[in-house]
């Protein structure tokens, strides 16, 4: 007995001391947010926000308010739900909410990559001068040339007799966008290898099919990465496509490409300097492949799929895509030149752009997060103060309290492709709700310090993919009343929807 005691009291405050670790007895202290803690010691309401976290947010909603701290797998998380509270996440000083801390932590989560702190200025910088001004014109010239080419493949043309192709639009949309993605920034086959124009075409067409579909295999993988969920045996599978992608994006392999944009040149060359190891920047490339890749074709497939399920929308864009055609004095004809769609002609496009921020609105659900790195007062719009904890996080899912909230955006899940279009030819950009102006109204690039820099070459391939798309082919899809297709929750809070099953539809030249 003399014995049995202190064990069991050992046993006592080791159980007491590891539950306050996993803050098991955390309180509500005054000023902040309501707290629910979950029922599972650190776990807290893991599994419900996985299942479905839109579910899950809006239950919080409905119990806490528009504010709330939530423990989610170790962490405190607090969601700001109220539009008006948006400013006071973005502006906040980065010491105090700070992005970088977050990203390293999901980059080596996902991709592996162990940072030594420095790497997302160097990218920022990098991304500035190459997918922005400039650096953008010549990246959108040569996805063009690539985008080209790979929706021609296929195509034998014909004055005769114009054969319908068939496949799925995801699978299609997804592909090609891909592909002419990847090689645009990650350059082709050099011309030494293969000997002449025609085999390296033919080696870049094959080689990046194979990419493709071993990024979708990775890509599958990434909420569970994220999550930390994977069985040993699924673990497996996925580090070895993430080590396929080391080895196919390595520098030694680079080395051997050309036309490798000046953003991986540039980014390559930064981190070498840094005396970062090469098995390290391998990873990075892949960072660079999944930001620049996994969102675009998804977006790609549901803004094709919008304008052929809306004849409205398909007559607009058509018709704006057919006066910039005509106004530029270039035809499609059979045996002609290719097109030459030109940066200024992507730019006279306000019906396609307002297409294209409806479709991100309605398909894009990334959540923001910033770490809180010290004790400190957020102080919100509407006048009130929320404390922070230091070591807790701050977030924004601004889908579900922006992009799909009815009072911003009426009959929020119909896609109108006029949405964010004035009928002078204006963007649209006076949203309102309660009768005051909603400065975030739709954030499918994020926002403030970590808002997406590549967006402006992401909306160029789109347009790009629609333009020559409609241009060069009639396309239709092979069961039109076919609803849309039902969005994988597990994707949700990790960039644009993914859909539950494919739509099949046809396609054929029109030269
Ligand atoms: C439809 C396509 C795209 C969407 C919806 C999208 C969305 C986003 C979002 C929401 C973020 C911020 C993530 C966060 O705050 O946690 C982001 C970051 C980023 N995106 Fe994009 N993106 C797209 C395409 C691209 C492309 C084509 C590139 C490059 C060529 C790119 C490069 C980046 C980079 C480098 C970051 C990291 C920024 C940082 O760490 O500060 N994105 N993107």
């Amino acid at each position: 007995m003399t014995l049995l005691l202190p064990i069991l009291l050992g046993l006592l405050a080791f159980l007491i001391g590891g539950l306050y670790l996993l803050g098991g007895f955390r309180q509500r202290q005054p000023g902040e947010p309501p707290l629910d803690r979950g029922l599972i010691p650190w776990l807290g309401h893991g599994l419900e926000y996985r299942k479905d976290k839109m579910k899950f947010l809006e239950r919080m909603r409905q119990k806490h308010g528009n504010v709330f701290t939530v423990q989610l797998g170790g962490y405190f998380i607090t969601f700001l739900m109220d539009p008006f509270l948006f400013g006071a996440f973005v502006k906040e000083n980065r010491e105090r909410l700070d992005f970088n801390k977050y990203a390293i932590q999901l980059v080596h989560q996902l991709f592996g990559y162990k940072s030594s702190g420095n790497e997302r200025q160097m990218i920022t910088k990098s991304s500035h001068n190459h997918l922005m001004g400039p650096g953008l014109e010549i990246l959108t010239l040569s996805m063009m040339t690539n985008l080209q080419s790979l929706l021609l493949k296929n195509v034998v043309p014909s004055s005769v007799q114009k054969t319908w192709i068939e496949d799925n639009l995801y699978n299609y949309s997804y592909n090609i966008i891909f592909r002419a993605g990847y090689l645009s920034l990650f350059g082709n086959v050099s011309h030494r290898s293969e000997g002449s124009l025609e085999k390296d075409k033919e080696k870049d067409i094959s080689e990046s099919e194979a990419l493709y579909y071993k990024f979708c295999t990775f890509d599958r993988f990434i909420p569970n990465f994220a999550f930390g969920g994977l069985k040993r045996e699924k673990k497996r599978e996925a580090e070895t496509a993430r080590a396929f992608f080391w080895n196919a994006l390595s520098i030694q392999k680079l080395k051997t490409r050309d036309n490798v944009s000046k953003w991986v040149c540039d980014v390559h060359q930064a981190i070498m300097e840094m005396g970062i190891n090469e098995s390290m920047v391998d990873r990075l490339m892949l960072v660079l492949l999944w930001v620049s890749q996994a969102n675009t074709g998804p977006t790609a497939f549901w803004l094709l799929l919008f304008i052929m399920k809306h004849p409205e929308a398909m007559a607009a864009v058509k018709g704006e895509v057919d006066k910039v055609l005509k106004e530029s004095g270039q035809k499609v004809l059979h045996g002609g030149p290719l097109i030459d769609l030109t940066c200024e002609m992507l730019k006279k496009m306000p019906i396609l752009d307002s297409a294209v921020d409806e479709t991100l609105r309605l398909t894009a659900t990334p959540t923001l997060i910033r770490a809180v790195n010290q004790d400190m007062t957020l102080n919100m719009a509407d006048g009130c103060k929320c404390v922070l904890r230091k070591g807790d996080r701050l977030a924004l899912f601004p889908y579900m309290v922006v992009q799909t909230d009815p009072e911003i955006h009426p009959d929020p899940h119909s896609f109108k492709y006029d949405r964010f279009f004035n009928p002078d030819g204006s963007k649209k950009t006076d949203f309102y709700k309660a009768g005051k102006k909603v400065k975030y109204y739709n954030m499918p690039w994020g926002a403030g310090v970590s808002m997406c820099p590549g967006r402006f070459f992401a909306n160029n391939e789109l347009k790009q993919f629609i333009f020559l798309t409609l241009v060069y082919f009639e396309i239709e899809l092979k069961n039109p009343h076919d609803e849309v297709p039902d969005t994988d929750l597990n994707r949700k809070g990790f960039g644009v929807n993914h859909p539950l099953k494919d739509m099949p539809f046809r396609y054929r030249p029109r030269f």
